[in-house]
Parts: C-alpha cells; structure tokens; sequence
C-alpha cells in the first residue's frame, strides 16, 4: 500500500473471451514468460488476477482468521474469480528463527490483542497453536487447495505497516534493510516453498524508495536478489519492483537487467489515484486521463512492447465510492487495464486488520470484503473488475484470428448487438461479435457487412449496411482517446454514449473544453484487441 496510509454472494459472469487460458490447473504450472505474456507448462497465456492479502505487519499472520475460517477465505478468493493471491511478509519471518517459531497465541499476546486471540479460538483453533512460519505456510497450502496460486512479495523487512519514505524499510542500508539480510531471507523462502507448486512467483521487495533510492544500487541488489531466488527454487517468477514507491521502471530503458537465466522475469507497479498527485480533480478528466496514460506508458508501460510481462500489482480504490478522484481514476485505469491486458493484483481482500498503525480492527476501505469479512462491501466494483480477470489476447501464431470488443471501463461491459437492425447494448465481453475498425474508420462486425452508425441526438446508433456516409465514421477524439465521435449532420458531432437501460445512444460529446467539473465517464469506450485460436 502506498505512501498515505489510510454467505459471500457471486457476482461473476464468466467470461470465455478468447480461446485462452480459463482455469489455470496447479498442474500446469510452474509459469514462465514468453515475451510479454505469462505462461504455463502448455504455453498458454496464464493472466494473473490477483488479490492482496496482507501478512507482514506487526502480527505477522495473514489478516482475516479472527473473521472467518482459511479456507473460506480461500474459497471465497476463488468464487470471486480472482485466481492468484499476492501474499505479503517481512524479512524476519524467514531470518529471525526465535521469531518465527513463537505461536500465533503467544504472539498476539505480547502485542495485546487477547481479544483477538479469543476470537481466533473460536474461528481457526487449529492456527492458533501454530508457529509464525507454520501458519504462513498453512494459508499458502489453504489457497493451493483451492487451485489459487501464490506470489510471495516482500513486503518489509521489520514486521510493520507499509510504507513511508523514512519507516527504515524503504531501500538498501535503511535502518532494517540490510542487503544481505535481505539476500538470506528471500533465499530461505524461496527454499522453503521449493516444491509448493501453488507458489508460482516472489515479488521481491515491495515499493523501493527513500532519500537513499538510486538506480546503480537497484541493479547491483536487484540481480543479486533475483539470482539468489533463482538458484534456491528455479520454478518461480522473479518479480522486480521499481523505484518511488513502485511508480517508476523508467530506468530500465536505458539499461537491461542481466541475469543469467530466462523465462522467468516480470516487472511490477504500482498505480493508485495518489500516486499522481491532485491531478484527477485539478485538471480536465480526458486531459488528465490523456496525460496519465502517457506517463504510464513512458515509466511502465513500454516494458510489454520491449517483450516484459508488467504485473501491476498494487492498484485500488476506497471502495465506500464516494471520491470523485478516484472514479475518475478507476474509468482511466479500466481502459488502460483492458487494452494493455496486463496482469495486475488488487489492493485489497482485507475487510479489516488486527491491527495497524497501534489501532485494533482497523476497518480497510480499500478492502474487497467488509469489516467482518462477511460481504463484498461494493459489488459493483467486483462486476467491473470481472471484465479484466480474464484475457483478451494471448501469445501470437499463425491460426490466431485477431478482432476487438468495444469495452466500456465506467461498467466493465462491452458493446453487443442483441438483432440485426434493432439498437446495441452493453452486456458481458464474453458475448462479443468481433469487431473490426477500418482504415476508413468505420466500426464494423467482422464477417458481416454492418458497421456502426449515429442517427440523432439522444437516439440509439444502430447498425447500418450503408458504410460510406460522414455518420458512420468514428473518430477517437479528446485528450483520453476514449471517446468515440461521428458526425450526424455536416457541421454536428456526437459521441458514443449510454442511456439509462445501457442502451448505446448518441450524445453532445461531453468534457471536451477544460473544464474540470464534468465527468465524462459514460463516454469512454476502448477498442481492444482480443484474440481467438
Ligand atoms: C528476533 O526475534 C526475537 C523475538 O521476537 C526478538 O527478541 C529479537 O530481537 C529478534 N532479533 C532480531 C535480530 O531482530
Ligand atoms: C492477555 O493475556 C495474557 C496471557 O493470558 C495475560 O497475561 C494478560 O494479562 C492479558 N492482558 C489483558 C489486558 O487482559
Ligand atoms: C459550422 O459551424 C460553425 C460553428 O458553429 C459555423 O461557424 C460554420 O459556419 C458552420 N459551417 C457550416 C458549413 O455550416
């Protein structure tokens, strides 16, 4: 998490967009790369949908298990479809042995928590006698039942909430960041789940940053890190962070990590509204979308065209859905999400913690489950992120066929034609014709001689055979790309919107001065390649 601190029900469409990877079988892995693409022992594209568990403040023990027994938890991380867990935990879990063979009991009650520990009695009395490191192996092998894989991030070194710019964790020789420490401790766990076929990947260290962060320092650790995980359990994925709290991987333009094997290499970021500053209620939502999108692609984003997985693996939003940043924020994310098609993990599962920063119970906004772990506190949000747990595209070869879906990021849904001739309507991504925009940039369904057309102003577009006029013409217009426009007289634009029914309708195209009170999320559509073998 990043610098500011602050009966389950399924909502899950599935979704068989393409011929890829659906269900990822533990017995496909261990995962590999190729170029861009994460992939299993077969070569298919394996997307990594995952979701943030904590286990690496204070109390060491994956949160939740005063709340509801592991393996519902683990259960409910499936139900919801995410497939993987990224799972947190600090150096001195692996390093100090008096530390992590102290019982789960005896540790929450040198920290206070005896309610807690009454609760966990009555929830999982099966942990409660169990050592640190048990436990922590015991909710790896919880998810591995439930054919959830594990990414292994290193969190911190010191057991405690992260992360500030000056908490001792933040870079090589902080106060608790000893490099060779560090070195053993990653070793160590990436012995310990040699072997654990569920764990498919170690995030190395989470969210470098601090007055101590340079870059000759990044690559002379990082490669030693990497190296050494590599050598104690070939099988994972070596996942590098990058500098400024994850924000930036710039550097890596200039310079190529060398390591000396491959296959297994994967950069991650991390992405919230925050991480930018005022400027999603500063400025313009399409300009500040436009520019953001731009720094994405110039810090991150160019490691997919140079043939690097991105895993972006920490984005979020409170999920209470009142801020007008993060909407704005959470549409622009949506769009980059599904056209990148990158793989990325949650912030977070936690409804609450046991205890952060010397409060118990702390209630996580940010957290997919409530306070009691017992509901989705915003299901809306869950149906909008199902629309990326699943792959658009996958690895390239001659038989794939190659189409785009028409997504629309303020829903998670995408364009579908329900008749021929009657109006479109949003619905599951999985129900798409594949479309086609042509160098004429017409909008048509592949196969079919229907191309998308603008009639009136607050009337339904529908689909036309006549191709060739000024109101079948779609341009993407505005700061963000995302808005669709056509002409429905000589001299009169509109844009591609939805009404109330998700009927596709046209509108007066909104947001297109500064001004930056306007919201035009209703608007914005993505074409994105999807591909089908
Ligand atoms: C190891 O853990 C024990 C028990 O919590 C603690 O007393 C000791 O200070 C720790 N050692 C280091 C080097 O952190
Ligand atoms: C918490 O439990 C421990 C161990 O049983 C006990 O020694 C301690 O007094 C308790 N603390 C409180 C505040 O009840
Ligand atoms: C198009 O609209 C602009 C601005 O409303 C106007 O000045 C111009 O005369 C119009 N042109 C035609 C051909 O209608």
């Amino acid at each position: 998490m990043g610098r500011y601190s602050f009966s389950y029900s399924l909502v899950i469409t599935t979704i068989f967009l393409c011929g890829c990877t659906l269900q990822t079988k533990v017995e496909s892995l261990p995962l590999s790369t190729n170029g861009r693409w994460i992939v299993n022992e077969n070569g298919k594209r394996v997307k990594l949908a995952c979701v943030n568990w904590v286990s690496h403040s204070e109390t060491i023990l994956a949160e939740g298990l005063n709340k509801k027994p592991l393996d519902d938890i683990s259960k409910t991380i499936k139900d919801l479809g995410f497939n993987c867990v990224r799972l947190t935990w600090p150096i001195l879990l692996a390093t100090n042995d008096s530390l992590a063979s102290i019982t789960i009991r005896d540790h929450f009650h040198s920290l206070g928590l005896n309610q807690t520990v009454i609760d966990i009695q009555k929830i999982n009395p099966s942990i409660l006698d169990l050592s640190l490191i048990k436990a922590f192996q015991g909710v790896v092998k919880s998810l591995g039942e439930k054919e959830v894989m594990v990414i292994l991030d290193n969190h911190v070194s010191h057991p405690q909430w992260c992360c500030a710019n000056n908490d001792g964790n933040g870079f090589f020789g902080d106060k608790y960041f000893d490099p060779d420490l560090w070195i053993k401790g990653l070793s160590i766990m990436a012995d310990l789940f040699k072997g654990v076929s569920n764990v498919v990947g170690m995030s190395l260290r989470n969210e470098l940053r601090g007055p101590k962060q340079n870059v000759p320092d990044w690559y002379r650790y990082m490669q030693k890190g990497a190296e050494a995980v590599h050598a104690a359990n070939p099988n994972v994925l070596v996942i590098l962070s990058g500098l400024s709290f994850d924000n930036d991987l710039a550097f890596i333009n200039n310079h190529p990590v060398t390591l000396s094997f491959k296959g297994k290499l994967v950069f991650e970021l991390h992405w919230y509204s925050f991480s930018d500053g005022n400027i999603w209620t500063s400025m313009n939502p399409n300009q500040a979308c436009g520019q953001i999108t731009r720094n994405v692609m110039r810090k991150a984003g160019f490691l997919l065209d140079k043939g690097w997985p991105l895993f972006v693996s920490e984005f979020g939003v409170d999920l209470r859905g009142t801020k007008v940043d993060e909407h704005r924020y959470l549409n622009c994310f949506m769009a980059l999400a599904s056209g990148l098609d990158f793989d990325w993990a949650l912030w977070t599962l936690v409804g609450s913690y046991y205890l952060r920063e010397g409060v118990v119970e702390l209630n996580e906004y940010y957290g997919i489950l409530n306070s009691d772990w017992s509901h989705i506190r915003n299901q809306a949000f869950l149906q909008k992120i199902s629309a990326i747990q699943l792959p658009f595209q996958g690895p390239d070869s001659p038989d794939v066929e190659h189409n785009k879906v028409i997504f629309h990021p303020l829903t998670g849904l995408c364009v579908l034609r329900k008749s021929h001739f009657g109006p479109l309507s949003l619905g599951p991504c999985s129900n798409s014709d594949g479309w086609e925009y042509t160098p004429q940039n017409t909008l048509s369904i592949k196969g079919t001689h229907f191309c998308l057309q603008a009639q009136r102003e607050g009337k339904p577009a529908k689909l036309r055979k006549k191709c060739s006029n000024f109101n079948s013409k779609w341009e993407l217009i505005s700061d963000s790309k995302l808005q669709l426009s056509s002409k429905i007289r000589y001299n009169s634009s509109v844009c591609l919107d939805i009404d109330s029914n998700n009927i596709i309708v046209t509108n007066a195209c909104k947001c297109v001065s500064i001004d930056n009170t306007c919201d035009p999320g209703s608007q914005w559509f993505k074409l994105v390649d999807t591909t089908k073998s």
